[in-house]
């Protein structure tokens, strides 16, 4: 069996459970959401699917909504999901089954593992070894899934709270998101012009001038670009400062560098500038 592993990540937590998983799996290649959707169908018999996200305001994230509703499945694929939160998985792998249902598949195997919260513009992040005792847990109840998942077993998704998520979720994800980043701000003295938040955003919603970064009010709300700032040189609002940032320890920021072309921006991005 061959598996393709479709993952969205901002701070790298999905990127490790895709990894974790696929050292599991073998046979297996890891695609971001980020990039353009394959034109030829993926699927079938021999081909698996699979899908490692973050959970978003109780569901999925925009990014993987958009990728999955664009991604051509072969009706009848085994379809695989292991979405990861920092509170409460709530129904976010309810609302992939709903848009796998749409294109004849369905979620054949789905399960959720708690990660340390990135939310910064709520909290900042846990001590160090909590965040690691949490990551050392979620690891070993990925490798149960990925047993699962290589003996093809097909369980039903539990749904969780349905209406409640999918009105929070369309609520928060397209009101307005795009202008998330009104509130972002950067410190010019702390700022040394790296580059690093305007190559990690996912959507290529960052340029840059004078070496700074500059918003364009395409965001997706991942908080990619305040979690990696070496230099905490971004804030939100008044509130961040006082945060301590996360991403994942066993990522780096070259691992989520962008591709230079999304098909969710029309922002012109020149990698080289
Ligand atoms: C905009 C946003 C919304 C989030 N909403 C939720 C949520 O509703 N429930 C939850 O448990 N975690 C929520 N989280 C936390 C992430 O799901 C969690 O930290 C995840 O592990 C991040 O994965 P990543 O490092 O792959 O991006 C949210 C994070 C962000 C940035
Ligand atoms: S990542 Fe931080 S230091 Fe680097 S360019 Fe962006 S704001 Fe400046
Ligand atoms: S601008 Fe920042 S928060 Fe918005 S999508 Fe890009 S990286 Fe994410």
């Amino acid at each position: 069996m061959q598996y393709t592993i479709y993952y969205f990540t901002s701070t790298g937590n999905s990127l490790q459970i895709a990894r974790q998983l696929s050292s599991t799996l073998k046979n297996t290649t890891l695609q971001s959401m980020t990039t353009q959707p394959p034109s030829q169908s993926v699927g079938g018999q021999d081909q698996a699917i699979g899908f490692i996200f973050p959970v978003y305001f109780l569901g999925l994230p925009r990014i993987v909504k958009r990728f999955v509703q664009n991604l051509p499945i072969q009706p009848g694929t085994y379809c695989f999901a292991i979405s990861n939160f920092g509170g409460s998985s709530m129904d976010s792998l309810g609302m992939l089954n709903d848009i796998l249902k749409q294109k004849g598949c369905y979620l054949s195997y789905g399960d959720s593992v708690k990660m340390p919260g990135n939310n910064l513009i709520r909290y900042g992040a846990l001590p160090v070894d909590k965040a690691q005792k949490m990551i050392d847990a979620a690891m070993v109840k990925v490798n149960t899934t990925a047993q699962a998942i290589t003996k093809q077993t097909v369980q039903p998704i539990k749904r969780k709270a349905k209406l409640l998520c999918k009105t929070i979720n369309n609520y928060s994800m397209y009101r307005n998101i795009e202008n998330f980043d009104k509130n972002f701000t950067v410190d010019n003295t702390a700022c040394t012009g790296c580059n690093l938040c305007r190559n990690i955003c996912p959507v290529q919603n960052i340029t840059t001038t004078n070496h700074q970064p500059v918003w364009n009010h395409q965001c997706e709300q991942c908080v990619a670009c305040i979690q990696w700032c070496p230099t905490q040189a971004i804030q939100y609002g008044k509130k961040t400062a006082a945060f301590k940032r996360y991403h994942n320890p066993t990522i780096n920021a070259q691992d989520l560098a962008q591709k230079p072309f999304s098909p969710y921006s029309n922002i012109a991005y020149n990698p080289s500038v």
